[in-house]
């Protein structure tokens, strides 16, 4: 018993010695964080709306995008897909949140209200290939604000808004910047 005690103290001071302390420098900038949740967004919102929407609505014709999906039986709209899952992020209180915006909006509510996202949007729209980055004050709160293009990616984005009677636009073209993606970080 003593035997195995001391063993074991053994073992202990000879791990303790040879674990190595990982010490962490590296920290991510607010702004790499915001392009990486972007990545994931964009490229999840340009799947389904390739992948589904435009495969089983506009080449298939076996089932419809609708905003009122759970009555129509039909596939919720790639901005529903969008806000549902940014109220899935906010409600995890995790200092991140974002939404769809445009100058042409079919819903009146993506209108940019404050400042920030007023002057990112005119950037995005006035310069397709840049990135938007800014800092603002919100209720007391300190936010890095990042927005980005929300890109016409498939021929579902383009037909649905030009045909749809609230759209302000009707002559949207694959490839056009339709609005953007505004995206706050916490500071502290
Ligand atoms: C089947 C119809 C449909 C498709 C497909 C569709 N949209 Fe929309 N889009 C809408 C509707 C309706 C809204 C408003 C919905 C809301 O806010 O609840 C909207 C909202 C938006 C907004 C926010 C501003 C606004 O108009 O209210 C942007 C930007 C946008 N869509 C871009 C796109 C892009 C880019 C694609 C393709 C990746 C796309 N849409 C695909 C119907 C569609």
């Amino acid at each position: 018993m003593k035997k195995l005690s001391h063993k074991l103290a053994t073992l202990a001071t000879f791990a303790a010695a040879s674990i190595p302390v990982v010490q962490v420098h590296a920290e991510i900038s607010p702004q790499r964080m915001a392009d990486a949740i972007f990545a994931v967004i964009e490229s999840d919102r340009a799947v389904y709306t390739k992948k589904v929407v435009n495969r089983l609505q506009n080449e298939e014709e076996v089932i419809t995008a609708d905003e009122h999906w759970q009555d129509e039986q039909a596939l919720p709209l790639p901005a529903q897909m969008l806000r549902m899952g940014a109220e899935g992020v906010a409600e995890k209180d995790l200092g991140v949140t974002y939404a769809l915006m445009s100058t042409w909006p079919i819903n009146k509510q993506n209108e940019a209200v404050t400042e920030v996202e007023k002057k990112g949007m005119d950037f995005i729209m006035a310069n397709p290939s840049k990135r938007f980055y800014s800092e603002e004050t919100l209720g007391g709160q300190k936010y890095f604000t990042a927005v980005y293009q929300d890109i016409a990616v498939s021929e579902a984005c383009v037909t649905c808004h030009n045909d749809h009677q609230d759209s302000p636009k009707d002559d949207f073209k694959l490839g056009d910047v339709m609005g953007g993606v505004v995206l706050r970080i916490k500071l502290d």
